[in-house]
């Protein structure tokens, strides 16, 4: 045994992966579902963004007021994003007298005294630079600090996005010549030609209103992605759909065509005010399982056809007080880890300098506080962690596939800490790696041990009989993210977490009907992984030693 110990402690060190950000090998190109970098072979880079509005009254990235711009970049890598969706209205580069205004005109114009000084305090080489230039100034941050970038086209007059009626909805409005925005994103991809972290340009965000037509959307699409790859090869080029980027079912039946390959990928926003109140008035299961549904209809289907789906926004009220929003929250995240998807999180901003008539608004969707200097919430942030990094794709197999078990209330994985103790929450990058076979059976891989429920309001365990029905665990619910099984006596037990996180089975909450009952903390997915750390491999040999000496596995 001694030996054994020797051997297993040698194991452990030589397997301990160093889970750190590598900068991706630019530029990016797609590889069916996945964005992936220019190194050998095309390892997936996962986009974990953040929008950084640009696009309002002032005409200039909000927060510069707050802090320097470089601080500003280096928290977003802090706060673990990789890159930035930074938007901009079209007009900043189509209309060079506006291009041309400088910063500090801007913000006077709008009589943003405050903001006149706290910018010239924060950002003084930036304050009386045109506000192109000061568009310009924050890519550049951006790319010495190595964040990536995807320049959004939010709008075509600077303000609030958006409406139906704002004039900035769709080809032919008001504000939105279909030439103009063609010059303008030609002018943009050339500008930041050279900038290398500017991986992606999204041709225009949420097309919407009455004008909506399925044959334009198509003629203009391609044309604005033909002249974004004409001035620039490199980027990637974003596309949205229809009403407010919530529907891209029209590319089931015609694909987009387009002169190049490989740099094409979708968008889609979904927030849970997209279904109005119907979270909090409705069962959740019911809600996730209905528009869980109508999104992969909508979007999620290009997956399948091959198509990278970055959902660039989404996100809540981080007060945790909207239980419309955090009960969407937890449908989001497992959707977003049992997909894998890339994505920006709606938004960076703490507040604005001015936003829709109001001065200094604070923006409870952000994840900076007012004064932009900390989180405003660092349990929202440790709750999207997991999903920040990649599951999978190519080239992140340092580990065969397995599953990992997720937990969308708290962002954590299904975890075993040492190899006598209950299973418990954890990191999912120290995720325990399970097989799901297809009788239903969970079972830790390479071992013979499966999940097994015990008892109401007992831990789940592992054991190695896994024929019986208390090892069959299937998921249940409109929105299947209950994993049930059955106890000795034939009665249906739910995965569960107790109040310190350990793995238990109760009976199922909320399975139907009612909107008063939260059945979170029983929503569990088994996603697909190939990536993951060392922790979980560990066990491995344990185990298998174990085994080999004919031990029982109690726990
Ligand atoms: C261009 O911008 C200037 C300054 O904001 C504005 O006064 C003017 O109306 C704009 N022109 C067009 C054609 O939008
Ligand atoms: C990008 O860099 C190349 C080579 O240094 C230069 O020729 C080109 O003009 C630059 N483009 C822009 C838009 O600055
Ligand atoms: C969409 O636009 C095309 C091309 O202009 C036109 O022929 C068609 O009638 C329009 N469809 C609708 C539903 O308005
Ligand atoms: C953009 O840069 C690439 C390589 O850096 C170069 O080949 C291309 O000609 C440039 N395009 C423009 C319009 O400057
Ligand atoms: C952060 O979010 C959590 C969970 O939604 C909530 O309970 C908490 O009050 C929030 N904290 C702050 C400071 O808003
Ligand atoms: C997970 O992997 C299995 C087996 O390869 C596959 O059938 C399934 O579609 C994958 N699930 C997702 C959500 O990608
Ligand atoms: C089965 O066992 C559970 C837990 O001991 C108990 O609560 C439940 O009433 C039992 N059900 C039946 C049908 O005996």
């Amino acid at each position: 045994m001694g030996l054994n110990i020797l051997y297993l402690l040698l194991l452990l060190f030589a397997t301990t992966a160093h889970h750190h950000l590598r900068a991706a090998a630019l530029p990016l190109s797609t590889n069916s579902r996945w964005i992936v970098d220019d190194g050998n072979g095309g390892e997936r880079v996962k986009l974990s963004c953040v929008n950084w509005v640009s696009h309002l009254d002032a005409v200039v990235a909000e927060g510069l007021s707050k802090q320097p711009v470089d601080m500003i970049s280096k928290k977003i890598l802090e706060m673990g994003f990789n890159c930035v969706r930074l938007t901009y209205p079209l007009f900043l580069f189509t209309n060079d007298t506006l291009g041309s205004v400088t910063v500090r005109q801007s913000l006077r114009k709008l009589g943003l005294i405050e903001s006149i000084a706290g910018f010239q305090a924060n950002n003084p080489s930036i304050i009386d630079l045109s506000l192109i230039k000061a568009f310009q100034e924050v890519v550049s941050s951006l790319d010495r600090n190595n964040v990536m970038m995807i320049l959004d086209n939010q709008i075509s007059k600077p303000g609030w996005c958006c409406s139906d009626f704002d004039g900035n909805g769709f080809f032919g409005d008001q504000y939105f010549d279909p030439d103009v925005w063609l010059k303008g994103l030609t002018k943009v991809a050339t500008i930041f030609n050279n900038s290398t972290n500017v991986v992606a340009m999204s041709l225009r965000n949420e097309l919407r209103g009455p004008k909506q037509n399925i044959t334009i959307w198509y003629r203009y699409m391609q044309k604005g992605a033909e002249a974004v790859h004409a001035a620039n090869p490199n980027l990637l080029v974003i596309m949205s759909g229809l009403s407010y980027d919530k529907d891209l079912s029209f590319l089931q039946t015609q694909p987009v065509t387009l002169t190049f390959s490989q740099k094409l990928v979708f968008e889609v926003h979904w927030y849970g005010f997209s279904n109005s109140e119907e979270w909090e008035n409705g069962n959740p299961n019911e809600v996730c399982g209905r528009v869980v549904d109508s999104i992969t209809r909508k979007a999620g289907f290009l997956l399948d056809s091959g198509y990278p789906l970055f959902v660039s926004e989404w996100g809540i009220d981080q007060r945790g007080t909207n239980d419309n929003d955090n009960r969407y929250l937890n449908c989001f995240l497992a959707w977003a880890a049992n997909h894998d998807l890339d994505w920006a999180l709606w938004t960076l901003a703490g507040s604005y300098y001015f936003r829709q008539g109001v001065v200094g608004m604070e923006e409870f969707y952000g994840v900076l506080n007012w004064d932009w200097c900390g989180p405003r919430n660092s349990s929202f942030l440790e709750k999207i962690s997991a999903v920040q990094s990649p599951f999978q794709g190519p080239g992140l197999s340092n580990t065969r596939p397995h599953k990992i078990i997720f937990h969308p209330s708290t962002g954590l994985c299904v975890q075993r800490r040492s190899f006598f103790k209950p299973l418990i929450l954890g990191p999912c990058s120290e995720a325990e790696h399970w097989d799901y076979t297809a009788r239903e059976i969970l079972t830790i891989k390479g071992t013979y041990y499966c999940l097994q429920a015990d008892g109401i309001g007992k831990n789940a365990k592992l054991g190695i009989i896994c024929t019986d029905q208390s090892s069959k665990w299937e998921p249940i619910s409109a929105s299947k993210l209950h994993l049930s099984s059955k106890i000795n006596n034939g009665t249906i037990v739910c995965l569960d977490v107790d109040s310190e996180n350990n793995i238990v089975t109760n009976n199922c909450k909320c399975l139907t009907n009612g909107n008063t009952c939260d059945p979170a903390s029983q929503w569990f997915t088994i996603i697909n992984a190939t990536s993951g750390s060392s922790a979980a491999k560990g066990y491995f040999p344990i185990s298998s030693i174990l085994q080999s000496f004919g031990a029982n596995l109690l726990v």
